[in-house]
Formats: C-alpha cells, sequence, structure tokens
C-alpha cells in the first residue's frame, strides 16, 4: 500500500473516505448520505463502516464512512486504526486502486491522522505470491491512499509511523512462510537482505560455533533435522553507553514436535512457531527504521524439531551452554530448550540490563487466555507494568501470570539438574520456571508466551485471517516509553 499527500481531491477519485467520531456525521455530508447513514445505523463506532454514492464537484463516486468512536476514549490510536482497518478490509479486493482519504474537517491530530493510516496499510496487507492461479476478483486492488486535507505535520508523523508498520509487516512474511521456505538458514538471509544499510550489525552463529560454545540444549532440538539450526543476533546501537535491552525470541522453523510427535491434524499450524523469532527480528526493523535511541539487541535461536534416527529421544540428558543438564523427557517442549541457550548466550554477550523473550511456547497459554492476552512471566514488578502499559496502548495486550517455588520444584530431576516438563498442571508456568534457570539473578527479565497471540483465525483490529504481527508494536512502544521517554 502506497500511502501519498495531495493538496488537493484528485479529479479522478472513485472512492472517497471520511473518518467520522461517534456521533458526529461531517457537517457538510449531503442529505442522502446523513438519511442513508441513519437508515444504516451507521454511528461511527470504531470500525463500523457506511458506504453510499454521492455527487461531488460533478462526479459521483463512492464515500466510505469509517467509524472512529468517541474522540475521548482511552483506546483512541486503537480506534482509530480499526477505522483505517474498515476502508482497507472493504475494499480491498473491490476493484478500486485508489482510496482518497479526506481528513479536511476532522479535526484529527497528525498522530491521529497516522494511526488510521496505520489501520489502513497493515489492513491491506496480505501474502499472495504462492497464489498463482486466483481470480480476478478475488485479487487485491487497492494500492494506493492519497490523503487530502490532512491535518498540520501529519507526512512526518507518517513518516516515524510507516517504519512499524514496515516491521509488522515483516513479521507477518516470516510467520505466513512456508517451512519449506523459512528455515533457520533461510530466516537467516531474509533477515541480512532486510538490513542491508540499516546501520544494524548482524551476528549469526553455524552449529560448529554453537558446539564450540557447549550449546547442548539448542542443538539438540535441532539435531533430527536436515536443516542446520542457527543463532542470529541483531545489534542497534542508538542510545550511547548505557547497557543493551535485550529481545529474544523462540524461532522453531517448524515444530513437529520430534520423537514426542505431535498428531496430524492441525501440524501445519507449527509453522508458525518461530512468531517470537519474527517479532523480535520485525521489531527490530522497525526500531532501526526509524532510529530508536535506544541500544537494543535482538537474538533469535532457529531451529527445525523433527523426527528422525539422529534425533534426540524422550528420556535423553543434554548439558546446556550454561552448565546446567537438562533431562528431556519430552521432545515437543522444545522451545524452552532452545531458548534456555539462547537467554543464556545473549546475558554472556551482551551484559544486558533487562531481557524479554517471545515465544510460543505452549498450547496451555490458549486454554488460560485465548487469543486476546498473552501470557507475561516475570522478576520484575516494573518490566511487567510497563510491558502491560505497552500493551494496552498499542492493543498487544498481556496478562500477568505468576511464579514460584512451588511451581519451580515440579521440573526437579531425579537424574539431571533438571526436566523439560512439569507434571500435569500449570504448563505455561512451568515452562516459564525452566527459562528462569537459565536467567542471573538480578537482570530483570519477562517471559511473553505469545502462543495464541501470532496467527489468528478470524480477521481483527488491523489485521486478516493468519499472521497479526504481535509483538512488534508492543516492543516499538516499550522502547518508546521505557528506553527513549
Ligand atoms: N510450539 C508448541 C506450543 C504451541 C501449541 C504453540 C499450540 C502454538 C499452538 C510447543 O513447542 C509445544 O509443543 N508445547 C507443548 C509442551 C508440552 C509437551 C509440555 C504443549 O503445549 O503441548
Ligand atoms: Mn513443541
Ligand atoms: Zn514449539
Amino acid at each position: 500500500m502506497k500511502i501519498q499527500f495531495s493538496q488537493s481531491r484528485p479529479q479522478t477519485a472513485r472512492l472517497l473516505a471520511q473518518v467520522v467520531d461517534k456521533g458526529k456525521l461531517p457537517a457538510n455530508l449531503e442529505k442522502s448520505a446523513v438519511e442513508g447513514a441513519g437508515a444504516a445505523r451507521f454511528k461511527g463506532t470504531a470500525g463500523q463502516l457506511f458506504e453510499t454514492f454521492v455527487e461531488r464537484d460533478g462526479n459521483v463516486s463512492r464515500l466510505a464512512l469509517a467509524g472512529a468512536g468517541d474522540r475521548n476514549d482511552e483506546a483512541r490510536s486503537i480506534n482509530l486504526e480499526k477505522a483505517g482497518a474498515a476502508i482497507a478490509g472493504k475494499y480491498q479486493a473491490s476493484g478500486e486502486t485508489e482510496v482518497v482519504l479526506d481528513l479536511s474537517g476532522s479535526g484529527l491530530s497528525a498522530d491521529e491522522a497516522a494511526s488510521v493510516l496505520l489501520g489502513l496499510r497493515l489492513r491491506n496487507w496480505r501474502y499472495d505470491v504462492y497464489r498463482t492461479r486466483i481470480k480476478d476478483e478475488q485479487k487485491v486492488t487497492l494500492e494506493r491512499t492519497t490523503v487530502v486535507g490532512a491535518p498540520d505535520r501529519t507526512e512526518a508523523a507518517w513518516e516515524q509511523m510507516a517504519h512499524l508498520a514496515t516491521g509488522i509487516e515483516f513479521t507477518r512474511e516470516l510467520v505466513t512462510e512456508p517451512a519449506n521456505i523459512i528455515y533457520p538458514e533461510s530466516f537467516v538471509e531474509r533477515c541480512r537482505e532486510r538490513f542491508k544499510g540499516t546501520g544494524a550489525e548482524l551476528t549469526v552463529l553455524d552449529e560448529y560455533q554453537m558446539e564450540q560454545l557447549g550449546m547442548g540444549s539448542l542443538l539438540g532440538v535441532g539435531q533430527g533435522s536436515e536443516r542446520e539450526s542457527r543463532l542470529l543476533a541483531i545489534r542497534w546501537n542508538g542510545g550511547g553507553s548505557e547497557a543493551p535491552t535485550a529481545f529474544v525470541g523462540k524461532g522453531v522453523t517448524f515444530d513437529t514436535g520430534g520423537i514426542s510427535i505431535k498428531p496430524g491434524p492441525g501440524m501445519e499450524d507449527m509453522k508458525w512457531d518461530m512468531g517470537g523469532a519474527g517479532a523480535v527480528a520485525g521489531a527490530m526493523l522497525a526500531l532501526v527504521g526509524r532510529k530508536a535511541k535506544a541500544n537494543i539487541v535482538g537474538v533469535v535461536g532457529l531451529v527445525e524439531n523433527m523426527p528422525d534416527g539422529k534425533a534426540q529421544r524422550p528420556g535423553d540428558v543434554v548439558t546446556s551452554m550454561s552448565g546446567q543438564t537438562i533431562e528431556v523427557l519430552n521432545t515437543d517442549a522444545e522451545g524452552r530448550l532452545v531458548l534456555a541457550d539462547a537467554l543464556h548466550w545473549t546475558q554472556e554477550e551482551f551484559q544486558p540490563a533487562r531481557i524479554v523473550d517471545f515465544a510460543t511456547l505452549t498450547g496451555a497459554i490458549i486454554i488460560s487466555l485465548g487469543n486476546e492476552y498473552a501470557g507475561v512471566f516475570s522478576n520484575d514488578d516494573e518490566l511487567s507494568k510497563q510491558l502491560y502499559d505497552a500493551g494496552i496502548a498499542t492493543g498487544d495486550k498481556n496478562w500477568r501470570m505468576p511464579l514460584g517455588a512451588a511451581y519451580d520444584k515440579l521440573i526437579d530431576s531425579p537424574i539431571a539438574d533438571m526436566k523439560n516438563i512439569g507434571g500435569k498442571g500449570a504448563g505455561s508456568i512451568t515452562a516459564a520456571q525452566f527459562l528462569q534457570r537459565f536467567i542471573a539473578d538480578g537482570t530483570p527479565w519477562a517471559h511473553v508466551d505469545i502462543a495464541g497471540m501470532v496467527w489468528s483465525d478470524k480477521p481483527g483490529q488491523t489485521w486478516g485471517k493468519g499472521a497479526t504481527g504481535y509483538g512488534v508494536r508492543l516492543i516499538d512502544r516499550f522502547v518508546a516509553d521505557t528506553l527513549e521517554g
């Protein structure tokens, strides 16, 4: 979606759109449109859309009124995104190629206008590269938004916001790609392409280097795959001399479960078991794009979990880089094994001031929180609160869950330092306890279990079916408010 700004309405405009606050139809709206909106019970609630036809300057064109809710709603920016998204959702494949968004008289600020554009662009995103025989009526036609009557400084506000959109789209792309296309090495390659010339510094460890470092936990997971494992770090120094903040992502490019193999139905979902890594990579792209004034590093552990003659077995004991040994009772509890070494290496390599990891770690978090909130597990009240606030502000919602010694005990092993699964209950918590054993005392850390958030089977705030891009905005906002603010 191309977004451009113009002084006047293009004469050829066939599709006009206006943003409408709840209960406030535009003052100069044609009488027929006012009647129509009333008949259609259009109130201007967030994301509501009303379509009519109007004659303006001698041309008849479509007019879409997109609702933005109450002007004073605390979720104002999210509501404005919904308004933009409603326009894209309606006209994405309508045959229209351009929407003229008329903001004159809207009363929006520059930042508010940029939020509408963000929603429009994100909702219009779709990944059709493998659909070679798609019917004309199904194709995405909408390719351009021309903004007229934009408030002062909207272009500058949008220039900043556009980096966020680029990051979210990159995450969605990585998550959407199937596992025969995105595997550890190709994930790294795609990052190399996208970060070229941005000023970010990429470091990649291959299997030999990880072996030298003693990463038996991560390597054990990739052992049954023909694809080589990788560890990728993306570093951005925009903030002087303070210690960096680290974001760490689970990048299991496909999770069959390994020898503890998953049932067939639904296994295809496990192509998005790299959603944590995708979120970290996309967030780094957004932050680097807008030249964030902060020191940050994104680290992703990339492996494919496959069953094979060489695969690790239930009961195997592996030694992690930290020296701690792990009894692998279930090869399907692999994400924590990958993160154990990724988290330890991140602390050794970067001495971060704080760490936040993102992982599609447990099915149990979907039982607990569904698809509304990610689960947050943390040793630090302030960090949890900052993540919560960033979630509320952006719509990447998250909810804190407990940790504690009684849960930690559940992963003690009779043969090794720990086992990689707990008992029947509290599956997301025991997974988090496992991760915490790889965090040095005194380092503020949060683990965000995003298993319910990466993929959506219905359209939402700014996405259609499929990859949501969850986590990018959360990280971007967290950085802006706590590191740059
Ligand atoms: N990647 C899965 C978790 C998952 C499940 C993500 C469904 C998204 C949707 C993870 O590796 C896994 O398999 N976890 C197991 C842990 C169990 C073996 C202790 C699970 O949740 O069943
Ligand atoms: Mn698994
Ligand atoms: Zn997994």
